[in-house]
């Protein structure tokens, strides 16, 4: 076992490795584990804001440019949200998508095995087909398109790989943005604000995760020793535009610019699933945390920004 020095540090505080820091999950993980844990933070091309005690650039794509760029760190659990996203982008890059999403991932959690740490591996909902819906953490993975096949792959190296784990499958997210990169609440603003139409469709279901609930999840899951695979979803299943309408009347946006569409009416690169909403039992179950309904996602994500607005004297996000 490499790395292990003798730490000046309470007994409580762990040293927590973030990949991905610089997307809409890392930014607000690193946001909830600030103050608890000594941060450090790996970034593709852009510098997280949050601030810790080391961020670090490493490229996933090449391999072993991780394990050299962090080869002297000594963590306690590693977060690994690091991923090339974009189903589309994944499905015209097969080879870069294999190399970031799973050798990548292979890469990180032999690194953490070495090191004894714990891994936290993010996955996504988009595992599932689409064809049953509420998935319990039991049922049998099938990937549609090739960003689900990769992240599976993934899942199966955390297993193979780590003794201490968990694999944490995401459903579609939104929430406050605290970095570079935003969820599909902001894109949606920005469209609006750019005066475009957005066609949604309403026979895509999914169950939306409120980040901050996501970063709770995580800020405990770090702390349990429960090891195993976790879904992380909001308590509510519904359409894409049946969220888009919840969101635009709080944010008092203009509704009548969403067209209600068919999967079958859009042409797109990858295969998209009907109907991934989770079921999230097991993680209240086994860490306490009930996940919020839609309006009540939105509600917190409405007041975060205001403050956050306030705090650095520019507008609220539009
Ligand atoms: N957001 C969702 O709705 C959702 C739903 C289900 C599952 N997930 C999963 O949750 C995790 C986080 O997603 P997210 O929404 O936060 O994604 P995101 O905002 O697009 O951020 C992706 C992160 O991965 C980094 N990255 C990408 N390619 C890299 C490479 N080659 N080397 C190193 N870093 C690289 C990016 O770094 P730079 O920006 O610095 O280049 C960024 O920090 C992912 O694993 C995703 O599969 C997300």
């Amino acid at each position: 076992m490499k790395g292990k020095r003798a730490k000046q540090k309470g007994a409580e505080t762990q040293t927590v490795l973030i990949t991905g820091a610089s997307g809409f999950v890392g930014e607000n993980l690193a946001h909830r584990f600030a103050g608890e844990a000594e941060l450090l933070l790996a970034y593709g091309k852009q510098k997280p804001r949050a601030r810790a005690e080391k961020a670090i650039a490493v490229d996933l794509s090449v391999r072993n440019d991780f394990t050299r760029a962090v080869e002297d760190l000594d963590v306690d659990t590693v977060i690994h949200t690091a991923a090339m996203v974009s189903p589309d982008l994944c499905e015209r890059n097969s080879t870069e998508a294999h190399a970031v999403n799973v050798e990548g991932t292979r890469e990180i959690a032999l690194w953490a095995e070495e090191r004894g740490a714990r891994m936290i591996y993010f996955s996504t909902d988009l595992v599932f087909d689409g064809e049953k819906g509420e998935y319990a953490e039991e049922d049998a993975p099938g990937p549609l398109n090739l960003y689900g096949r990769t992240k599976l792959d993934g899942e199966e190296q955390v297993e193979k790989n780590c003794t201490r784990w968990a694999i944490v499958r995401l459903a579609l997210s939104y929430g406050t943005t605290r970095g570079a990169r935003g969820d599909w609440t902001l894109s949606m603003r920005r469209a609006l604000g750019a005066g475009k139409t957005l066609t949604l469709y309403t026979d895509q279901f999914r169950s939306p995760a409120y980040v901050g609930d996501t970063a709770e999840a995580i800020f405990r899951l770090a702390r349990s020793r429960a090891n195993g695979i976790y879904h992380m979803g909001g308590r509510e299943r519904i359409s894409r535009h049946g969220f888009a309408l919840k969101f635009c009347r709080l944010f008092g946006l203009d509704e009548q610019r969403f067209v209600p569409v068919l999967m079958e009416d859009v042409q797109m690169d990858a295969p998209r699933a009907a109907d991934c909403s989770l079921d999230t039992q097991k993680l209240t179950r086994e860490i306490g945390l009930t996940p919020c309904e839609v309006e009540q996602g939105l509600a917190r994500q409405k007041v975060e920004e205001e403050a956050l607005a306030n705090a650095d004297g520019s507008p609220a996000r539009d």
